[in-house]
């Protein structure tokens, strides 16, 4: 194998030994089998590929500096990777189906799990898909879970730096008893436009607010919102929002912290207040805000004045981090431990 430079790795993909699958025909799930093929074979009228029965999840593997291999929270991906196929009537995986797929996938690759002194990490990737054919428009009778893992390093350029972000008016990313609080493939659709010209103008992401009203915060680009003020960390409570497993990590940390929590409507003017906040996700870990434009309104709101993350969510993002890297103990039971 060609040396990885750890140090170098972005958030793309990179192909690795082997991949995990378990098919489900006539309403069982089968054995887990292992492939070496980056590619499916998939009949021309699969559900999948007409309807959007496609569901994806995001979690990490992190290597420690006692060179155990660490899994964050693969039960809660478990969990709402079920959410998301009730959702959109897949057929659901269990929880230790689920797990079982993801250690071995992980065991298969530990090659490519960057050594603990990077700070980069094993992606893992499982996405479920309708694979029986259809032309009505009805769920499938068959389905495919598969996973691969890549290495990554951090999804914004820079790691843990202040990036800018940009509220947009023109796109919503889904309606307020839409898809949106489901891990499916059509959200992302959804947000590429935006997405792409919150770049093109030299923004980190985009910042949706919600669909009904566009009164208040829903996301930022693939991540949860969080702001601080007042010794409290305050996210958004919507029927919009992928539930981010990150984010929900981050209020007990924050709790544990001695901060309160609020979960709740945030309007857009409210931005104004914080003294930080930031985008969480597994992804995205925390990437702090510096501030948050608003062109149609010709208004911005500066989180971060200096430019530099703020200390409450420093002290969240290293704490974290020790968990998963296994520096500090685990004491809310996170972490598998992948033997
Ligand atoms: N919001 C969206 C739209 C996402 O795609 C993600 C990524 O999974 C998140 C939030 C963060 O969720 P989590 O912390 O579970 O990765
Ligand atoms: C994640 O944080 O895992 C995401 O899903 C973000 C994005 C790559 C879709």
């Amino acid at each position: 194998m060609k040396e990885i430079d750890w140090s170098k790795l972005s958030f793309g993909y990179m192909p690795t030994d082997y991949n995990v699958r378990i098919y489900n025909r006539e309403g069982k799930w089968g054995e887990l089998e292992v492939s070496s093929s980056e590619t499916i074979n998939l009949h021309m009228a699969a559900t999948c590929l007409h309807y959007g029965q496609e569901a994806f999840e995001g979690l990490k593997a992190f290597r420690g500096k006692d060179g155990k291999i660490r899994i964050f929270r693969l039960e809660e991906n478990a969990a709402r990777l079920q959410s998301t196929c009730k959702g959109i009537l897949m057929a659901e995986l269990p929880t230790e189906r689920f797990k079982e797929a993801v250690l071995k996938v992980v065991k298969l690759n530990e090659r490519f799990i960057p050594p603990y002194e990077t700070g980069a990490s094993l992606y893992i990737r499982p996405l479920l898909i309708g694979t029986g054919a259809q032309v009505g428009v009805k769920p499938a009778d068959e389905y495919l879970f598969v996973i691969f893992v890549t290495p990554v390093g951090p999804y914004f350029k820079g790691g843990f730096s202040t990036n800018p972000y940009v509220i947009t008016r023109k796109y919503d990313r889904a309606a307020p008893h839409g898809t949106g609080t489901f891990k499916v493939g059509g959200n992302y659709a959804a947000s590429l436009r935006a997405s792409k010209e919150a770049h093109d103008a030299g923004y980190s992401a985009e910042f949706y607010l919600d669909a009904k009203e566009h009164k208040y915060i829903d996301e930022c680009g693939a991540a949860n919102f969080f702001g601080i003020k007042n010794n409290t960390y305050i996210t958004p409570l919507s029927s919009s929002i992928l539930p981010s497993i990150t984010n929900k990590s981050l209020m007990q940390l924050a709790e544990d912290m001695g901060l309160d929590v609020e979960r709740r409507p945030i309007p857009e003017e409210e931005l104004s207040t914080f003294e930080e906040a930031g985008a969480c996700g597994t992804a995205a870990v925390i990437s702090p805000i510096q501030r948050i434009d608003d062109p149609e309104n010709n208004h911005s709101y500066v989180i971060s004045k200096d430019g530099k993350p703020g200390p409450i969510s420093t002290a969240l993002y290293n704490k974290l981090r020790a968990i998963q890297y296994g520096d500090e103990p685990d004491v809310h039971n996170w972490v598998t431990i992948v033997e």
